[in-house]
């Protein structure tokens, strides 16, 4: 059985818009899911009881149930409920935002825990107020503790992304279904996607490791 990659790459457009589809929607679920995120945190270690207890609760739908199913629910299942409907692009933003904002706030939550106890006494000692003190001091230096854990996640985004051709979205794994439709040619489609699902995750590791020298440059003397 011999191999032949010139069928795949005839159809080559199909992989250049997947991609871009796939990387725009992990580029902004990243962005919102960590600001969400940063937010839902503050709500889970805030001082009042019913928001800690929403707090939990939605880590818990969101950790707890799968995101193929959540996906599902918002894409097939709100229209019923709210009467209209959302793209797959959108459907795909709104649920990965979500879900991806439940992982963060569990890792944010776990950086702010981390910060010296020290950190909080000195601000608290200078009158900085906590709204002051969580943005400029505790924050900034959970960030730099957790940015391994957030690179993760991108790349959870980045891979978990190929569900979005269950509902039809067409990103890389949805574009090389498409290739074997009109090729008959199964391996070669699914092998090129995942080589190049694994280039960006390489990209976007050795920009994290980058990123992560030079958050911690402070630290060399
Ligand atoms: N497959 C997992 C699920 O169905 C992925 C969850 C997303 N993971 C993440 N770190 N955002 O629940």
């Amino acid at each position: 059985m011999k191999l032949d990659f010139t069928s795949v790459w005839q159809y080559w457009p199909f992989l250049y818009h997947g991609a871009l589809l796939t990387l725009k929607i992990t580029a902004i679920c990243a962005v919102l899911g960590f600001l969400l995120g940063i937010v839902l945190a503050l709500v889970k270690i805030s001082k009042y009881k019913p928001l800690i207890w929403f707090g939990r609760f939605y880590t818990s739908i969101f950790r707890g149930t799968p995101l193929l199913v959540q996906l599902c629910i918002v894409h097939f299942g709100l229209p019923q409920l709210l009467g209209f409907t959302l793209t797959t692009t959108q459907s795909g933003i709104l649920t990965f935002t979500l879900n991806s904002a439940a992982y963060v706030s569990e890792i944010f939550r776990g950086g702010i825990m981390g910060v010296d106890k020290g950190q909080y006494e000195a601000s608290m000692s200078l009158g900085i107020g906590y709204g002051d003190m969580m943005k400029d001091i505790i924050i900034p230096q959970a960030v730099k503790h957790i940015l391994p854990s957030l690179v993760n996640e991108a790349i959870a985004l980045l891979k978990e992304s190929s569900i979005l051709s269950y509902i039809g979205a067409v990103e890389l794994l949805r574009a090389a279904d498409q290739i074997t439709v009109l090729t008959f040619r199964f391996f070669e489609p699914y092998l090129v996607i995942a080589v190049i699902y694994y280039v960006f995750v390489m990209i976007l590791s050795a920009v994290a490791s980058r990123l992560e020298r030079w958050v911690n440059r402070s630290d060399r003397v």
